[in-house]
């Protein structure tokens, strides 16, 4: 499919443009750019330090915004982990909705700055409350029991965050106002982790990245795309707890999401 190349033109400086503004967005106030030695040098190389020993992303077929990922200039670890902890300060302080009230700990959030995978939540429970950490409770053992047994990778890899960052009374749902006042937060994390694979775990969070009121039997194990990023619905390890059976669906759609960023899939867990 041939495009304008003028038109081409104008959607990468604008999804470069949205890169930046999520840049800002996130705290970062300054960015520094090398350039490649050859065309061909691996991002980020320079004379001083061998080729960085992390795999390059393999190309995905989003097209021009993968372009623009591959235009835009990448934050430095420490700068992605300095926007992540100006975010979890915000947080802690935060007073923007009710649920501060009830709160013992803000769960702002935790994992690898560098995480190529995301995974969201819905809104920190009892134990998440009490320990101000993400996913620690029975979901949680069961979300790592995901990542580390079924994706074969370690819960810290991957980043882990949530919808809303207090905890509603009674483990409610989140009222839309209160995620609204708290999205932002997790715009910013995104931007700033800027992920490869985002999964959204259950509605609310669904909800909250896709912006569907679609069920999640129909949203689960299927490929989104948004902002350059691929996002993978699927049931919250809570309701697995409730429905055990759900989990093979679980597993299905964690495949999906990783042959689509080029993961390996372990061979374990057949059945
Ligand atoms: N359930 C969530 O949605 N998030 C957590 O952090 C823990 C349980
Ligand atoms: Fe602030 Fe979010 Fe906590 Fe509400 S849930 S007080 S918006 S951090």
């Amino acid at each position: 499919m041939k495009e304008d190349p003028r038109a081409e033109a104008l959607e990468l400086i604008a999804a470069i443009r949205m890169r930046l503004m999520n840049a800002v967005e996130a705290g970062i106030d300054a960015i520094r750019i090398e350039a490649p030695k050859t065309a061909t040098a691996p991002r980020g190389a320079s004379p001083a330090s061998p080729p960085s020993p992390a795999p390059e992303r393999p190309p995905q077929g989003s097209g021009l915004f993968d372009a623009a990922a591959k235009a835009a200039p990448a934050l430095s670890t420490g700068e992605k982990a300095a926007a992540l902890e100006a975010i979890a300060a915000e947080v802690r302080a935060c007073t923007k909705c009710r649920l501060h009230k009830g709160r013992t700990n803000a769960v702002p959030g935790e994992g690898n700055p560098d995480a190529r995978i995301l995974f969201i939540g819905e809104g920190p429970g009892e134990n998440e409350d009490l320990q101000g950490r993400p996913f620690v409770g029975r979901a949680g053992e069961l979300l790592t029991k995901i990542v580390e047994g079924g994706m074969g990778l370690k819960r810290e890899a991957v980043f882990i965050a949530n919808v809303v960052k207090c905890r509603p009374p009674e483990n409610r749902v989140p009222l839309p106002d209160e995620a609204a006042a708290c999205l932002p937060y997790l715009h910013r994390q995104i931007a700033a982790v800027n992920p490869e694979l985002i999964v959204t775990l259950g509605r609310p969070a669904t909800g909250a990245i896709l912006e569907t009121d679609e069920p999640m039997g129909k949203l689960r194990g299927k490929v989104f795309h948004r902002e350059g990023r691929t996002v993978v619905p699927t049931y919250h390890p809570a309701y697995l707890l409730r429905n055990p059976p759900a989990k093979r669906e679980v597993w299905e759609d964690i495949q999906v999401a990783m042959r689509e960023i080029g993961l390996p899939i372990p061979d374990r867990r057949r059945g």
